[in-house]
């Protein structure tokens, strides 16, 4: 195991290049098992969940070759075999491959997925639409077994507005017979990226993006070439540690339309930001104004932002109210703040936090964002060196961090534990 050393306190200043977005790759992966002949995948982050969905293919039978950032997948001979334990464990989007080997096979086998688990995450809006579809799901002792003897397109109102359930139900629906139409559906550009991905395979998706999508299903869906949008969620990570170490920094290969709240929110900060076509300058100011910030479903604030944003907001003069509207309780950053001098008191779904200095301290980051939160507390930090353990969990989300970060003037370095 190793942890992550920060000596803080230097302003960032460069260049940064955001890699393809993760929550996008670990979605056009499996999707891709829906065709029948090669999907070449561009701009993957060099992510350990992208290389254990990549093992999870070949599981399956499928064929895969890494070249650089892109992937090709021939999925001409894969078969739906039951997947209770192993690699499917590993990540939470694992649950992808009921969506698609439904879709494809009209059955599969998977165990619960794993992942970060902050909180209870639960899946009943995957399985009322795969239900909806003509399904049968059962839970065979931990893992979820879905079956259909033909999948019918079907009119889906989701409960709860799920990216997960969104995407898993377009990747079933496009290989149903007849009309899905999913009403109530997340709206996150991943989404988009997805069916982008299945219309270029053949499929007949309209509407992803807004809160109704219409899939008209199709008999068979081919090989085609897609490039992954840029990773919004590093991107935002790097705007917040540029703006909290008061550098400069130029964020590149983004696309801003995806970052409007976390740039709106930076602003009313005090934040100086720069929209460039695919790029964003952020520089830093000496001092910051205390604000209120909803993460909400896109094109909210992303809730995926929370954690490193209340990092941020410890910067601020004041007091700033920062409240999750996605999950209920997404604070494991907050007591390892505290533990490096943060004033922050949780209410609810809110954590109120008082600005002030933070100081250097060891701490452990329990999920992957909370880790985000730590290692820009730990950049902002002025003395000392922050230890930050559990960086199995960082390496989940953020490739070349080190690498990105000392280019970016940071003095960061891995130990062994
Ligand atoms: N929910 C339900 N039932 C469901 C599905 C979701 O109650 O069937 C609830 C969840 O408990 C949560 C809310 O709905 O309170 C939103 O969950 P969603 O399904 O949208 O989340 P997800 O698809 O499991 C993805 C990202 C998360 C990100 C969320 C929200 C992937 C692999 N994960 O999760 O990313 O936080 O959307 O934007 O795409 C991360 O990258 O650190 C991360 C956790």
């Amino acid at each position: 195991m190793e942890k992550l050393m920060i000596r803080g306190g230097r302003p960032l200043r460069g260049t940064v290049q955001i890699s393809g977005a993760k929550n996008s790759a670990v979605a056009l992966l499996p999707a891709s098992l829906l065709a029948e002949s090669e999907v070449v995948l561009d701009n993957l982050p060099q992510l350990s969940d992208v290389a254990v969905y990549g093992e999870l293919l070949q599981e399956l039978g499928g064929t895969v070759q890494w070249d650089g950032e892109s992937m090709r997948i021939d999925p001409s001979s894969m078969r739906s075999i039951p997947m209770p334990n192993g690699k499917v464990k590993l990540l939470r989007a694992s649950y992808y491959l009921m969506g698609a080997l439904l879709g494809r096979f009209g059955e599969a086998v998977i165990g619960m997925p794993g992942g970060c688990n902050f909180e209870p995450r639960p899946i009943d809006q995957h399985i009322k639409g795969f239900e909806a579809l003509g399904a049968e799901v059962s839970n065979d002792h931990g893992s979820i077994r879905i079956k259909a003897a033909e999948l019918r397109g079907a009119k889906i109102y989701l409960d709860v507005v799920s990216v997960g359930a969104t995407i898993n139900i377009m990747l079933a629906a496009s290989r149903a017979k007849g009309a899905t139409i999913i009403e109530n559906a997340a709206k996150e550009p991943e989404i988009i990226d997805v069916a982008t991905l299945l219309n270029a395979m053949g499929a007949n998706i309209k509407g992803a993006g807004t809160e109704t999508i219409r899939i008209e299903g199709v008999d068979q869906l081919h090989g085609c070439r897609h490039s992954i949008i840029p990773d919004r969620i590093q991107a935002g990570t790097y705007m917040i540690a540029a703006a909290a170490t008061r550098g400069d920094v130029l964020i590149d290969n983004v696309i801003p339309k995806h970052l409007e709240a976390m740039t709106a929110k930076l602003q009313e900060m005090g934040v100086q930001v720069h929209e460039l076509d695919e790029a964003i300058r952020i520089v830093g100011q000496p001092t910051y104004e205390a604000i209120d910030v909803k993460a909400l479903v896109y094109p909210g604030f992303a809730t995926d932002l929370q954690s490193p944003m209340t990092s941020l907001l410890t910067q601020a003069d004041g007091v700033s109210i920062l409240s999750d509207y996605v999950y209920n309780n997404r604070f494991k950053h907050v007591p390892e703040l505290i533990r490096m001098g943060a004033k922050i008191r949780l209410e609810g779904r809110s954590a109120i936090i008082e600005g002030g200095p933070l100081n250097a301290a060891k701490v452990r980051a329990a999920d992957l964002r909370a880790g985000a939160a730590l290692i820009v507390a730990g950049l902002t930090a002025v003395e000392g060196v922050t230890e930050i353990t559990g960086v199995e969990y960082i390496d989940r989300g953020y490739d070349f961090l080190v690498d990105n970060l000392r280019q970016l003037g940071a003095d960061v370095w891995r130990e062994r534990e």
